[in-house]
């Protein structure tokens, strides 16, 4: 099964341009606790290299562009976020990484959940032991 979940956001395009909504427990599938954005970063930066123990996320790349690699400590896979109109769902016990933003890129996020620290796995190998103690692979 693939790492790279994609949800299609519906357009409420017309000739005055577009609009796309987000809704939680609707077209978005949590209650939706928290919204941050990343913006002008730097072509070169490299940035997350963590998991979340619990947290559930979409990411959207609401102007310009990313890659996001995604990690279940079995097999990596990476997508290239493009367009407003797609989110790209990640669950618990995922690492990721974001690279590659374009200049004006703002990647959005929605989070299920206040920002905890502890939720946090930053160091690789503990993301490793704790699939294992988990028995996630
Ligand atoms: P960081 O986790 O390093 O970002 P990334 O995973 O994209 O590399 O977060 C950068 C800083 O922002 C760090 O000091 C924690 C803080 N932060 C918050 O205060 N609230 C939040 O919701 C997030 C995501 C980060």
């Amino acid at each position: 099964m693939s790492l790279i979940k994609l949800i299609q956001l519906k357009s409420h395009g017309d000739d005055r341009g577009q609009l796309i909504s987000l809704e939680g427990n609707r077209n978005i599938p949590f209650n939706i606790k928290r919204v941050y954005y990343i913006y002008e970063t730097l072509t070169d930066v490299r940035r997350g290299f963590h998991a979340h123990k619990s947290l559930e996320q979409i990411l959207i790349c609401i102007y310009g562009s990313c890659s996001i690699l995604l990690d279940d400590g079995d097999k990596k896979e990476t997508i290239r976020l493009n367009t407003p109109n797609v989110g790209l769902y990640i669950g618990a016990m995922l690492w990721r990484e974001m690279f590659d933003f374009s200049k004006e890129c703002v990647l959005m996020v929605l989070a299920s959940e206040h920002y905890k620290e502890e939720d946090y796995i930053r160091n690789y190998t503990r993301f490793l032991e704790e699939l294992e103690c988990a028995s996630y692979v």
